[in-house]
């Protein structure tokens, strides 16, 4: 993969995947031999919002390649509280770090912060909009249990904002994928977003209903319903109810399905799929580790590589 910074998955090639996964598996296979690559390098953890797994991971990740990590703390306690601009927050943060994580409530974020750094920035999630990174390791967990091409995708809950559903349906087109997307109407895909897999030639299919298709799937890929946008409760109650799966539901699924979820779900997958074979989203959020292991190794080793370049000059 040569690029510079990851903001979205649209940017991202069948070969810019493969390569990163390639990485992730030679990782998981020997990570002692990643240890302190990147030793005296400092990644910074830019969390505006909050975040169990892809901030833990990162600073995991980052520090089993012997990298230090620093962080913003609590918002509250940074000088953002003070009404400081994303674009100098990010200005000054590149004099303290060599990388970026950054995770924001506004779509377009990250765009704009690497528009004014040139360190690597990873966007961790840009409001509704991308989480990329989150991609990489969804389709490193499809990948080592179905290889990526020759299969059929659901994926369920609140298409409309959910931003893993977005960058992972982009990354999907590189591959021979039929995808399938579940959901109340008023939570269908955004037009947007729909519009341009289209343009992609993608092969994708909308439903309200996931027995129309639970049958076919190879991997279902369920989402939280986010209560908290619907501005009726009401609603909100009359819909969840139907998107939420447990062991019984998986009874008309093939053997071999994979049940996914970028987490934290709530209610929408019952503990008792944890106990059957199809439960995958725990192995799901630690393949964090070597993917992002992976996805930090390959932008440090080319902002090096650009380094040297301008050096050269
Ligand atoms: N999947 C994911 O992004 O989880 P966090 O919000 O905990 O980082």
């Amino acid at each position: 993969m040569r690029q510079d910074h990851l903001i979205t998955a649209t940017q991202l090639s069948r070969d810019d995947i493969e390569a990163v996964l390639d990485r992730a598996r030679e990782v998981a296979d020997d990570p002692g031999a990643f240890a302190d690559r990147h030793a005296g390098h400092v990644l910074a953890l830019c969390f505006f919002e909050p975040s169990t797994r892809t901030r833990m991971s990162f600073d995991s990740a980052a520090k089993r390649l012997g990298m230090e990590t620093i962080g913003m703390g609590d918002v509250d306690s940074s000088s953002v509280s003070k009404g400081e601009s994303l674009s100098d927050t990010v200005r000054v943060i590149e004099g303290y770090a060599d990388a970026m994580v950054l995770r924001h409530p506004s779509e377009g974020a990250a765009t704009l912060a690497a528009e004014h750094v040139s360190v690597p920035v990873v966007n961790a999630g840009d409001g509704a909009g991308q989480h990329p990174s989150q991609t990489l390791l969804d389709l490193h967990t499809i990948r080592e249990n179905h290889g990526l091409d020759d299969l059929t995708v659901g994926i369920m809950g609140d298409l409309k904002y959910g931003r893993t559903v977005h960058s992972l349906a982009a990354a999907l087109t590189n591959f021979d994928v039929n995808q399938h997307f579940i959901s109340p109407e008023s939570l269908r895909l955004p037009r947007s977003v729909r519009f341009d897999l289209h343009e992609t030639g993608a092969q994708l299919r909308e439903h309200t209903d996931l027995d129309d298709v639970l049958g076919d799937l190879d991997v279902l890929y369920v989402t939280r319903i986010q209560k908290e946008r619907f501005p009726d409760e009401n609603e909100y109650h009359r819909v969840a109810g139907e998107y939420q799966i447990d062991a019984e539901t998986l009874d008309d699924a093939s053997d071999d399905l994979t049940v996914m979820h970028p987490l934290p779900r709530v209610d929408e997958i019952a503990p008792d799929v944890d106990e059957t074979d199809h439960a995958t989203y725990f192995e799901q959020a630690h393949n964090g580790i070597p993917v992002r292991m992976a996805l930090l190794d390959t932008l440090m080793e080319n902002a090096e590589a650009d380094e040297e370049t301008e050096a050269d000059r």
